[in-house]
């Protein structure tokens, strides 16, 4: 998956791990997912001799908490897709910020609210982070000012972790839960604002033909992307961080991707608008961004 096999590596250099105890990127899989200019810019950036330490270059990743020489990186990109590798990695790994922090995409956030829920307070904004791992995201966002903040995901140690590290008694209003986002559990129309970032990502990995995915992979994040509409109030946002290029992620966000033997009503589209945002902060060379895609559900937005 292309999100993933590329973030992994990326992350580990702004920790300052040694780069020789980094794993190779996947070039063919970053080949299929970068512009030839973005993959122009990869290459001359990997292969730059290293920075002098007085001068380090600028980061284009966040830098993890934890201390990532320890990180369980996987054998096999496939295994991000199973919950196993996400428990193992969670029961030692306290902090990871995938693709970007907080503050990366704070004004972006605040500019899409305004725009598009104006009258929608940060107070009563009913949040959901789906697929939260582990990012000290959703703490950021509740220190904001969003204070009805829920996070899931569906590896158990993680969520004991994050209770550990941000206590509901000392944060009341942040809930942490387990939960598989491709089954979620709660009422219809219960959040004003569902955020993902890199989570459906993880739902990739086994995407096999970028142009014609594995049908498995279609299923499972269509499923995803089902639950997240049913859980948004009318004028409900949801936002998908991620490193997949639009030409790539929309045609998941639209349900326009076909699987043999589905039904009219699998074949449905969301009802929501997609517009896409690029993110800054790609350390500077101007070719290596991160996206987010802003989804709206139609209706009046609440309150
Ligand atoms: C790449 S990490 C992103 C973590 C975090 N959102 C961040 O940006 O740093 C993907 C996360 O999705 C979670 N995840 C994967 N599949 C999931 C599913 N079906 N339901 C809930 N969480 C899932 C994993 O456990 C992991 O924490």
């Amino acid at each position: 998956m292309s999100a993933l096999s590329a973030a992994a590596p990326a992350a580990a250099p702004d920790s300052g791990s040694d780069s020789d105890s980094d794993p190779a990127p996947n070039w063919e899989l970053l080949a299929e997912t970068l512009s030839p200019a973005a993959l122009a810019a990869l290459r001359a950036q990997l292969s730059a001799p290293p920075p002098r330490a007085a001068s380090p270059p600028p980061r284009a990743e966040p830098a993890p908490a934890a201390a990532p020489g320890s990180l369980p990186l996987p054998a096999s990109n496939r295994e991000y897709g199973t919950r196993a590798y996400w428990d193992r990695r969670f029961e030692t790994e306290e902090s990871f910020d995938w693709l970007v922090s907080f503050r990366d995409v704070a004004g972006m956030l605040g500019r899409i609210l305004a725009g598009r829920s104006p009258g929608l307070g940060r107070g009563e904004a009913e949040v959901l982070l789906v697929g939260c791992g582990n990012s000290p995201f959703s703490h950021e966002l509740y220190k904001a000012g969003f204070l009805r903040t829920t996070s899931i995901d569906y590896s158990a140690p993680v969520i004991a972790s994050m209770e550990r590290q941000y206590p509901p008694a000392d944060n009341p209003g942040l809930a942490w839960r387990v939960m598989d986002m491709t089954a979620m559990t709660f009422a219809d129309a219960s959040f004003d604002l569902v955020i993902d970032k890199a989570a459906m990502d993880a739902l990739m990995v086994a995407e096999g033909d970028v142009w014609n995915p594995d049908a498995a992979v279609v299923t499972q994040s269509r499923a995803m992307l089902r639950h997240v509409e049913r859980v948004l109030r009318p004028g409900g946002l949801h936002l998908h961080i991620s490193f997949a290029q639009p030409h790539f992620r929309e045609k998941y966000l639209r349900n326009e991707h076909r699987v043999e033997g589905e039904s009219e009503a699998e074949r449905e589209g969301y009802g929501w608008s997609l517009e896409t945002e690029t993110i800054a902060g790609d350390g500077g060379d101007g070719c290596f961004h991160h996206f987010m895609y802003v989804m709206q559900k139609p209706g009046e937005p609440a309150r």
